[in-house]
């Protein structure tokens, strides 16, 4: 086993990344039985807040950053059930930066720290998913140096690209600087207004900019469970939770099939 890291991407808050990046892990494990890691690189900590709440974890002990801190991330997994852990972060990984400076000298080195110190653990599972903060900056540096895919948030209900498209164009700088060798799994488009529907022209655009392939035919649509879920941790009790994972689960589905065609094309080279 060598797993697959996918990082959750859009340059703009509050587009669904973190929603997204849980779920699909999420599903992967407790549905698909999937061997799955999710790393939370966001010192906001909303992802491994959500995931911990869902399973009555009150309190989180070892964080990303003492990891890093240690030269081993090893240490800091957290069993959430028999195929999901997580790697959780709290806002004492704002100091990150920081860190990186004084104990690293190159750019090279700073940004693929993650890289190197997930290296070990990729043995031990099938998926590895990133959530990362909405900013550029040493989190999603080292985070997009570290993954093999990403999947990218469309907002589906905007008029424009933004955030999606700013991610792409920064794919290509991270290509040429330091030789980032990551490929797009997909667009997804989220709905995260209320009574929205998807914009056919955004999703045209989106077409054009990254390929017909590469948007996903299913979308998230705008789901209150979903923010419900914040309060409440991730459920199954009623038609309500099983109409939100079956979101989550069409999704995954279409990832099975992107992936299985990258590996296609890989094997064919
Ligand atoms: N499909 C959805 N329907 C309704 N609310 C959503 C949906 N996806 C996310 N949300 C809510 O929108 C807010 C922002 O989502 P989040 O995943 O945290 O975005 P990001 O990580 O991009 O900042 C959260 O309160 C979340 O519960
Ligand atoms: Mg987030």
């Amino acid at each position: 086993m060598t797993a697959k890291t996918i990082v959750v991407g859009n340059f703009k808050g509050g587009v669904g990344k973190t929603k997204v990046s849980v779920m699909t892990s999420w599903e992967y494990a407790t549905v698909h039985n999937k061997k799955v890691l999710l790393i939370d690189m966001d010192p906001q900590g909303n992802a491994s807040t959500l995931i911990a709440r869902s399973v009555g974890i009150d309190k989180i002990e070892k964080t990303i950053f003492d990891g890093f801190q240690d030269g081993n991330l090893e240490n800091v997994v957290m069993k959430i059930n028999d195929n999901l852990d997580l790697i959780p972060a709290a806002v004492s990984f704002k100091n990150f930066s920081k860190f990186l400076y004084k104990n690293f000298e190159t750019d090279l080195e700073q940004i693929t720290l993650l890289k190197t110190l997930i290296e070990p653990l990729k043995e031990n599972y099938d998926y590895i998913f990133i959530d990362v903060p909405p900013t550029i900056s040493d989190y999603s540096d080292n985070a997009m140096m570290a993954s093999d895919y990403v999947l990218i948030i469309l907002q589906a209900q905007e008029l424009s690209l933004e955030g999606a498209e700013t991610y792409v164009s920064y794919l290509q700088f991270m290509h040429d600087e330091y030789e980032a060798d990551i490929q797009v799994l997909g667009v997804l488009p989220v709905l995260l207004r209320a009574g929205g529907r998807v914009d056919q022209t955004t999703v045209i655009r989106a077409t054009e900019l990254f390929g017909e392939d590469n948007v996903f035919s299913n979308v998230v649509k705008h789901l209150e469970r979903l923010k419900a879920w914040d309060i409440t941790g991730i459920r199954n009790d009623d038609h309500h939770d099983r109409k939100a994972h079956q979101t989550f689960l069409a999704v995954v589905e279409e990832m099975e099939d992107k992936l299985a065609r990258f590996e296609e094309e890989e094997n064919n080279v």
